[in-house]
């Protein structure tokens, strides 16, 4: 339901990134649940309906490789454990972007929004035609060898030995999805944060700001003067230092917000 009191914050919110030199947002999980994607906490949340992983999976994958890579190969094994797991990998395999991910295609087009910095692993913001993405804790479409950070698609590598070895380095490979444990990849942190650095407005979509180092960056944009917007419909940690806070879906809102800007010229 758009309110007035919500289409004066869009408003607001239009004007300033509108006036803004440097747009980056933070993405999270709520901006995909229109997509049919469960977010990973709150009511429905993957994380709290099964628990959350291993906090040392990270280490357990270079303990043995093999296993993992067994089990990767075979997923029944693994959706046969838990049916949500199951339910939440085939939500990711058929998810389609939704109008918050076309909003921000056009926002990327009308030269206002330099980076997306995503939690996200569904690799929807890149499927849906943005081009300057840093997907901080991976992209579940495509593999990573840990030694020469190298990327390769799944559906364009082949796998001869388990575990398969990287063919530019012969380092380790690895899904591209951060593990719980796992260093963020020192590339696309770095480009995080030279983003936020740079940034002197910060969207923050659908985000409950609990995960680090992601949950840092709004704080560091606010610390820079960034102004900052948050598009959620529940309130979040980050929630006190935004500037404007709007009580919304993203897939309702940020169409409406990229229309006023366009409107601006
Ligand atoms: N529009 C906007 N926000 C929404 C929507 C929606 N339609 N639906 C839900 N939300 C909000 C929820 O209110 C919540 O604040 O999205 C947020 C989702 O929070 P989380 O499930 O914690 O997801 P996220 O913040 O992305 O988690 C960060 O935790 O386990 C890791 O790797 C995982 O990347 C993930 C990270």
């Amino acid at each position: 339901m758009i309110t007035d009191e919500i289409k004066k914050l869009i408003d607001i919110a239009a004007e300033k990134i509108h006036g803004a030199s440097h747009v980056v947002a933070l993405v999270g999980a709520g901006m995909s649940a229109e997509s049919g994607i469960p977010t990973y906490r709150g009511s429905g949340g993957i994380w709290t309906k099964i628990g959350e992983p291993d906090p040392r999976s990270f280490q357990n994958f270079m303990n043995d490789p093999k296993l993992w890579w067994e089990r990767m190969l075979n997923p029944d094994l693994v959706n046969e454990e838990s049916p949500e797991r199951a339910k939440f990998t085939k939500a990711l395999a058929e998810a389609k972007p939704n109008p918050g991910h076309f909003a921000l295609v056009e926002l990327e087009k009308m030269g206002k929004l330099d980076t997306i910095i995503t939690q996200n692993v569904d690799g929807l913001h890149r499927i849906a035609g943005n081009n300057n993405v840093a997907e901080i804790h991976g992209n579940r479409n495509y593999y990573r060898c840990l030694d020469c950070s190298s990327r390769f698609l799944r559906d364009e590598f082949t796998i001869i030995d388990i575990p398969p070895k990287c063919p530019n380095c012969q380092g380790m490979i690895k899904g591209d999805g951060v593990m719980f444990g796992e260093p963020i990849p020192s590339d696309v942190l770095a480009r995080c944060i030279t983003a936020t650095q740079n940034c002197d407005a910060m969207l923050v979509l659908g985000t409950s700001g609990t995960v680090y180092p992601a949950a840092s960056f709004p704080t560091e944009a606010y610390m820079n003067g960034a102004y900052i917007v948050e598009i959620n419909p529940e309130r979040t940690p980050i929630s006190d230092i935004v500037t404007t806070q709007i009580a919304g879906a993203t897939g309702d809102i940020l169409p409406l917000l990229v229309e006023k800007i366009r409107e601006m010229g």
